[in-house]
């Protein structure tokens, strides 16, 4: 499979790596085109990929091609690509764009499927929602799933939660770091030096996720399980629930989704 990225700026250059890593392509395979045309040669010349001298080649030399600039540069790169797009599998990543949008500046014979990963794709554990369009194959969604676990775990969704998974996924990693400085704090509050609280903040959330991943339990159970009678998880969770921790967070996704989707123009499809 011969792949092109259009744009290697943080999300592109982690797809690219995570393509290299997993081996779903050979270096001389991948191509390379950004607007910034140094980071890209830079790029090319520490991983091995071949930089191209714009869209319209790279587009013509790729079997699948990559969208990895911002939303506002998306459609404009795609119109520079022109008719070589015709035949080829478009996966976009530009948040808010359209399946509709990129189909329409793609043209009808060229299969998009619009993805929502997040930023710990960086750190190979992204979580990544995808839609396909009409005429997308089972090997053309193989290959998204190839792309996207190599950076993480990946998910086919209708288009329609796409809004929500930017609410949720999207958004979710600052949601997190929000926790855990406040978790951090409580425990400054309480006496623990600085650097030693965050440490422990941040080891406590790894820790909590790897739980989750590897029990496959649910939270409510894994929560139960810490929470002897009379003691101390339960006095900090019944605060927790004083605060209304829980719709807060619930409030937060739905805040995130409606935003998203007044971004996507307020397209149901966005
Ligand atoms: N970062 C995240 O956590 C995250 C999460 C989910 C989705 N996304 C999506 O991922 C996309 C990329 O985000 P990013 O953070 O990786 O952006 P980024 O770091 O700004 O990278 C985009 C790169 O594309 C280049 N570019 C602009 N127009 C181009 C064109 N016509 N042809 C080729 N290259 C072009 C830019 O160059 P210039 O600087 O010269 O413009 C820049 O180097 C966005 O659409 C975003 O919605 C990002």
């Amino acid at each position: 499979m011969k792949a092109g990225f259009i744009g290697c700026g943080k999300m592109g250059s982690a797809l690219i790596q995570g393509v290299l890593a997993a081996k779903i392509c050979e270096p001389k395979d991948v191509q390379v085109y950004d607007s910034a045309v140094e980071a890209a040669e830079i790029l090319g010349t520490e991983s091995g990929i071949r930089v191209a001298a714009g869209n319209r080649e790279l587009v013509a030399n790729s079997d699948v091609i990559l969208l990895c600039v911002k939303p506002e540069d998306a459609l404009h790169a795609l119109a520079e690509a022109g008719r070589e797009l015709e035949g080829k599998l478009l996966i976009s990543i530009a948040a808010g764009i359209t399946i509709a949008s990129l189909q329409e500046a793609a043209g009808a014979g060229c299969r998009v499927v619009r993805v929502m990963p997040n930023t710990a794709a960086l750190v190979q554990k992204g979580a990544t929602a995808y839609a396909a369009g009409a005429g997308v194959s089972g090997k053309d969604i193989a290959v998204v799933e190839q792309i996207f676990t190599s950076v993480g775990r990946a998910f086919e969704v209708n288009e329609a939660l796409l809004d929500a998974v930017t609410g949720l996924s999207g958004s979710g990693p600052a949601y997190v770091y929000l926790f855990v400085e406040a978790l951090s704090d409580g425990g400054v509050q309480m006496g623990l030096p600085r650097d030693l609280a965050l440490k422990l903040a941040v080891q406590t959330v790894a820790g909590a996720a790897e739980m989750l991943t590897e029990t496959m339990m649910h939270p409510a159970v894994l929560r139960e399980m810490v929470t002897s009678p009379a003691g101390t998880t339960i006095a900090g969770l019944a605060e927790m629930e004083r605060g209304r921790l829980r719709s807060t967070v619930m409030d937060a996704v739905k805040a995130a989704t409606l935003r998203a989707r007044e971004l996507g123009g307020g397209d149901e499809g966005a």
